[in-house]
């Protein structure tokens, strides 16, 4: 099978749920507090893991407890953790993640994560070429995905940047990458295309962009016509790492060869399934857990 990596960012995340979230200036009581493994990185490499890919990730962590909670928790989802950056003068990365009614909100503190620079990806060079699928998000240096993707590419790996949270992407960079993975309100920012609907952004990437829309399904332009692969629904209790399990999800599939419109569909159900936990981890699927879904369905 073919083998992922992930070259990403490790957050420790700090829950607070509350009925309502507070108005600016406003103080009040929450209902509950947990921390737990987050970072888009991470969570995109345990959602491949637990499909039942080789996953490596390739990132940093700080000289922390919050790094060893990172190590032990990749090590128990059975993520190849060897290269893992320790960074000595910073602190794992750390995200504030706001829940209410399904809905949340998050602030990230990168602190590690911005050691996973250029500095860090050459000296591993060798290890990362191992590799056949790779996964980037936007929660890392921009220098890091500059200088791997051209390497990348000239290899003839398969490169998938979900480009979260939303940053620009230089144009010569975003030729190189296979899949590109935005939401709705990110993709304008991305492409640089501000005034841009989404039919037109679409049909400029061909088999390339692909939009996830939430509850709308996820759509890409297959060189004839727009396709929209639509969502699963299911009763969600937090919607946190959705994105990341379809990320994820998404890869394993391409791993087993599927074609591009079943690797979607793919990543819808993991995504479903996933909100059905809180935390961005907690509700992630296994493969059986997937393979039931498809039976029942
Ligand atoms: O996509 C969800 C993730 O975004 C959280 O785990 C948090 O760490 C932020 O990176």
């Amino acid at each position: 099978m073919k083998k992922i990596a992930v070259v990403g960012s490790i957050n420790s995340d700090y829950f607070v749920e509350a009925d309502v979230l507070p108005k600016t200036g406003e103080t009040i009581l929450g209902n509950n507090f947990f921390r737990a493994l987050g970072g888009k990185g991470a969570n995109q490499a345990v959602a491949a893991s637990r499909l039942g890919a080789q996953v490596t990730f390739f990132g940093s962590i700080g000289n922390d407890d919050n790094g060893n909670f990172a190590k032990d928790s990749f090590l128990l989802e059975n993520v190849e953790t060897s290269f893992l950056n320790v960074a000595n003068n910073a602190h794992t990365g750390a995200a504030f993640v706001e829940i209410s009614n399904s809905e949340n909100r998050i602030i990230v503190i990168p602190g590690a994560n911005s050691h996973t620079n250029k500095i860090y990806v050459k000296s591993h060079l060798e290890q990362i070429l191992m590799h056949d699928i790779f996964i980037f998000q936007l929660e890392i240096p921009m220098e890091t995905i500059e200088y791997l993707i051209p390497i990348l590419y000239e290899k003839q790996k398969i490169i998938i940047v979900n480009p979260a949270p939303s940053q620009l992407i230089k144009q010569d960079i975003l030729e190189k990458i296979t899949y590109l993975t935005p939401n709705e309100h990110e993709y304008q920012l991305v492409l640089d295309q501000p005034d841009s609907s989404m039919e037109d952004a679409l049909s400029k990437f061909p088999n390339k962009l692909v939009i996830t829309c939430g509850q709308e399904g996820v759509k890409f332009f297959d060189g004839s016509r727009i396709v929209n692969v639509p969502a699963r629904t299911v009763q969600a209790v937090d919607t946190t790492g959705a994105g990341d399990t379809f990320c994820g999800a998404f890869a394993v599939a391409l791993a087993d060869g599927k074609e591009l419109s079943e690797c979607i569909r793919f990543g819808n159900i993991a995504a479903a399934l996933s909100v059905q936990k809180k935390g961005a981890q907690a509700g992630m699927p296994y493969r059986k857990d997937l393979d039931q879904f498809l039976k029942r369905s």
